[in-house]
């Protein structure tokens, strides 16, 4: 039978603690097949958009952000954990499990109007993407679109990020399985 995206993701458990299933996207990346599946489906429904900047977050949405910018050809700009880009930044706390992580962006990274694809690999409680779309915003962007290789939505991502007004594209999904 044709493999589909989530056939190349590899689950590992206990990882990084007890009871914790990862899911990891390395095997995805490390397949061509695998790799261009992967990025083909993310970027389809934003194709005829008119994005001029696709958005990646540290760590895993750089690989997948950079290989989507260059189909669509357009800019790549990163979100970063704070203290790693060189530039001047603009700052935005998000909740963890465990207290509270910081990312940035450069704050000459968009201009406002500029229409904006987030890709992240993994959507879990969403912290993390809405932080990310909150600089966009900041900085005068629009969010056109957040696409993700999984959605876990269990942990209520999908739901934050629609109830903030933005559409969750997710190439497939985990529920306890
Ligand atoms: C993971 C994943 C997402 C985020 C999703 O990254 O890659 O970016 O968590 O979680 P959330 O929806 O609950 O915010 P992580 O913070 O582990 O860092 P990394 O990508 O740099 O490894
Ligand atoms: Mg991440």
């Amino acid at each position: 039978m044709t493999k589909t995206v989530k056939d190349y993701i590899r689950s590992i458990v206990d990882f990084p603690h007890e009871g914790i299933i990862f899911r990891d996207v390395t095997t995805l990346f490390a397949d061509a097949r695998g790799f261009r599946m992967a990025v083909d489906q993310l970027l389809t429904p934003y194709t005829g958009m008119n994005i001029d900047k696709v958005v990646g977050l540290e760590a895993r949405g750089f690989i997948l952000g950079g290989a989507v910018a260059h189909q669509l050809s357009t800019g790549f700009v990163p979100i970063r954990k704070k203290g790693k880009l060189p530039g001047a930044v603009i700052s935005e706390a998000y909740t963890l499990e465990y207290g509270e992580a910081v990312v940035e962006i450069h704050d000459d990274a968009l201009k406002p109007g500029e229409r904006v694809l987030i890709v992240d690999d993994l959507l879990a409680t969403g912290g993390t993407a809405a932080a990310g779309i909150t600089l966009c915003e900041r900085l005068g962007a629009k969010v056109v679109g957040c696409a993700f290789v999984i959605d876990l939505p269990a942990l209520g991502g999908r739901e934050l990020l629609e109830s903030l007004g933005h559409e969750v594209h997710a190439l497939t999904s985990f529920e306890g399985d």
